[in-house]
């Protein structure tokens, strides 16, 4: 059973549709969850479910264990490196399901090294029904196993080779 707080960072298209997977699997209950975004309003439906919207992303991270980054490719690298003193090594796992950010690009953010994932999903992730590809740095095989379960409550996971990402990207779409 899972016990950790997620907080998705970006709750967009994919962090609503991954925030109601992980509700909807029951793999994390309303208070279990933090969704942000700047645009409060566009959440209000999963704050009526129960789930904390926030759109402070720092107390966002300082409450949760797992981070799972949403956000839009061109802004990433500079949300992230205002929050990079939230982050803790000892406990989080950081989650990436941003399209052409590697995990290099990720880890040169944080000064101490933090266990990162890639994970990309594709639109069937709406309806629980991705085939989500994942590659790790620095992760142990717990922690592996932990981020494979949570994608596999919204389809089908395949943890692979970042090299093969591209390709994997394409072949999922
Ligand atoms: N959609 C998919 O099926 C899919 C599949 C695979 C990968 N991806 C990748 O997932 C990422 C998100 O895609 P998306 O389609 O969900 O895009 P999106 O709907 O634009 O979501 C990004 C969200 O980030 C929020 N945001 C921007 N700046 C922020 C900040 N400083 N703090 C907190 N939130 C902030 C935006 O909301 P506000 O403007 O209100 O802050 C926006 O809702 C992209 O990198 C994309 O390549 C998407």
């Amino acid at each position: 059973m899972n016990t950790k707080k997620i907080a998705i960072i970006g709750g967009g298209n994919l962090g609503i549709a991954m925030a109601e997977g992980l509700l909807k699997s029951g793999f994390a209950t309303p208070n279990q969850l933090t969704v942000t975004r700047r645009t409060l309003s566009r959440l209000q439906p999963l704050q009526e479910k129960g789930v904390t919207i926030t759109d402070n992303n720092e107390a966002a991270i300082r409450e949760s264990e797992i981070i799972i980054v949403a956000l839009k490719p061109f802004n990433v690298k500079e949300v992230l490196t205002g929050l990079k003193n939230a982050f803790d090594p000892k406990r989080h796992i950081i989650i990436s399901v941003v399209t052409g950010i590697f995990l290099k690009d990720l880890s040169e953010i944080f000064t101490a090294p933090l266990p990162i994932f890639r994970a990309m999903p594709n639109t069937a992730i709406a309806i629980q029904e991705s085939v989500t590809c994942m590659c790790a740095q620095g992760a142990s095989a717990e922690q592996s196993a932990y981020v494979k379960e949570l994608f596999d409550q919204m389809g089908v996971t395949i943890p692979i080779d970042e090299k093969l990402m591209d390709a994997a990207t394409v072949l999922g779409a």
